[in-house]
């Protein structure tokens, strides 16, 4: 059966310094809980190895935020998938909104991304959802529907098992606007739906997908209770040990 996971990210922020000890808190505190998901933090690259060092992987996974679509080469400024993979850090986010919407990233490059991603061992956490203006005019469900056809159809069943998936809706990204649960519900629902018709019911059944968007320890529980909410994808709220606990225990 699907896993329960709880990922942060924490996007542009926090100096090496800050990252490590932010990595460190939210180390020593799940030696205190039984947490009842994976939880895993996604970090700047600059931090990757350096976290790397500080965590217990038997309880606190570790991602980069993105990859490049090339495994290696002339292409200055970017960071490979077997160099995030060499840092120690078995996840990496894909297709975040804030990559598609600032830096041009399109289902063709992801598809390569997650490819390489796959290759070299690192669990993608893919992210799809709508803008506010697809929301509004209730093309919410085709628009992601298109983006989970586009960069991942073509995986085969094995590959597409290795995912996990974030719906993150981008009008409640960091705006405190959380999708309701039943919004989260119709939505994974319907991806869930989305799996199965491609891949079969029990591919579908043992796909994560993960809520993101203005996720909070006040927010969390509604939203982990709903049947095909398997976790959530934490953005401001895993910026601070304490919140991210809050979040994590919400399971
Ligand atoms: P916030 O939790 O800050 O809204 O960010 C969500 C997000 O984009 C996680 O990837």
């Amino acid at each position: 059966m699907r896993k329960n996971v709880v990922a942060g990210n924490w996007k542009m922020n926090t100096t090496l310094q800050e990252g490590v000890k932010l990595a460190e808190d939210v180390n020593e505190a799940l030696k205190n809980v039984d947490a009842k998901c994976d939880v895993v933090i996604c970090v700047p690259f600059t931090h990757l190895a350096s976290v790397n060092a500080v965590i217990d992987p038997a309880k606190l996974g570790l991602g980069a935020e993105n990859c490049a679509d090339h495994v290696k080469g002339a292409y200055t400024g970017e960071i490979s998938a077997p160099m995030v993979a060499s840092t120690g850090a078995t996840y990496v986010i894909l297709g975040h909104s804030e990559r598609r919407q600032y830096y041009g990233e399109t289902s063709e490059t992801l598809k390569e991304k997650v490819n390489l991603a796959l290759a070299n061992n690192l669990t993608p956490i893919f992210c799809i959802g709508e803008v506010l203006e697809q929301r509004e005019n209730g093309s919410y469900l085709e628009v992601v529907k298109s983006q989970i056809e586009e960069a991942l159809f073509e995986l085969s069943a094995e590959d597409f098992s290795k995912l996990i998936l974030a719906y993150e809706p981008v009008w409640a990204i960091g705006t405190g606007k959380t999708a309701t649960d039943d919004q989260a519900q119709e939505m994974h629902a319907f991806i869930r739906g989305v799996i199965a018709d491609k891949y079969g019911k029990e591919v579908a059944d043992n796909t994560s997908i993960l809520y993101g968007g203005s996720c909070k320890p006040s927010n969390a529980k509604a939203l982990f209770a709903k049947p095909d909410v398997d976790g959530g994808l934490i953005g401001g709220a895993a910026l601070e040990a304490e919140s991210f606990m809050g979040i994590v225990t919400a399971f």
